[in-house]
């Protein structure tokens, strides 16, 4: 092994000191290339995760929910915004990260791919999806790299409206009709498993985890997140009234945490292989937004050049 170079030895001494990293400082090009993948990552997901409720904006009960889930919608579009800068900052390019979204060599969340069939998913998504993107995103507010950590305090903010305004939803149907209380939970049995997915595989089949928490990016594991999850959202299960569709969901004592069932991680991997529900639709309607959207990129290109050439 050769001995590191000054700029390895600051890079270690900035991690150590838990300060950040920002985007002028030398980093290793290992560090770089799985930011701008994780990050891309989160950007993309962001930005797919608008179409499952989109899909229930023009059909909401009342103009107070059409008014909080248009919010909603416009504010994880931000979300996406915020992050590709982050990755732009590392030296990525926008337009070919949209370009590996489309062609497939990106991933977004695997959540995204399952359909939304009744307004009670709306719901449920605010209070399971966001809520585990909560539990994900909290401990990236402390990421090693400055420009992502930052975004993450902004969104983290903006993800508990989510959450709270998914909650509210559901304690209003629980309230209402037995075929509302119905909807709920049979939305809450479509959704808890693959909310827990959302934390990746399990600790042993996550191998670059132990990597992305030396670098300070990620700062709990997989499993530990899922925990803490699990653990958030019983009592909360319990308040609103729903069961969660889990046999083996218990309390130890021991433990000081729930037991709980094993995630079907053969559906995991279908899903994230391209094989979901909505997995090729999800694409083909971000491939037509951004075809659609070509000509204003082209004009904002010309106003730009035209900018450059009138300036002295
Ligand atoms: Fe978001
Ligand atoms: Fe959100």
């Amino acid at each position: 092994m050769t001995a590191p170079t000054d700029e390895q030895a600051y890079f270690d001494a900035v991690l150590a000191a838990d300060q950040r990293i920002e985007p002028r400082d030398w980093m290793p090009d290992a560090y770089r290339a799985n930011l701008i993948r994780q990050i891309a990552q989160h950007a993309h997901s962001e930005i797919i995760g608008m179409q499952p409720e989109a899909n229930w904006l023009t059909r909401a009960p009342s103009l107070r929910r059409k008014a909080i889930l248009l919010a909603k919608i416009q504010d994880e579009a931000g979300h996406g915004l915020y992050l590709y800068s982050a990755a732009e900052t590392l030296g990525a390019d926008r337009g070919e990260l949209t370009e590996w979204l489309i062609s497939g060599r990106q991933k977004y969340s695997s959540i995204f791919n399952y359909p939304t069939l009744n307004f009670a998913d709306v719901g449920v998504i605010g209070w399971l999806v966001d809520g585990a993107a909560i539990c994900n995103q909290v401990p990236l507010c402390r990421s090693s790299f400055g420009p992502y950590g930052r975004a993450m305090i902004r969104v983290c903010k903006e993800e508990s409206f989510h959450q709270r305004q998914g909650y509210e939803l559901l304690m209003t149907m629980m309230r209402g009709t037995d075929a509302q209380r119905h909807m709920v939970q049979e939305a809450v049995d479509r959704w808890w498993w693959p909310a827990l997915m959302m934390f990746g595989p399990p600790d042993g089949d996550s191998p670059n985890t132990e990597r992305s928490m030396r670098w300070r990016i990620k700062r709990h594991t997989n499993d530990e997140l899922r925990q803490r999850f699990v653990d958030m959202s019983v009592p909360q299960a319990e308040a609103l009234g729903v069961t969660l569709p889990d046999p083996e969901l218990s309390w130890n004592d021991e433990r000081g945490s729930h037991d709980f069932g094993e995630p079907d991680w053969a559906e995991l991997s279908q899903v994230i292989a391209g094989n979901g529900a909505c997995n090729a639709q999800r694409i083909e309607v971000r491939r037509a937004a951004h075809e659609g959207g070509a000509w204003v990129r082209e004009a904002a290109a010309a106003f730009a050049d035209k900018n450059k050439e009138m300036r002295p």
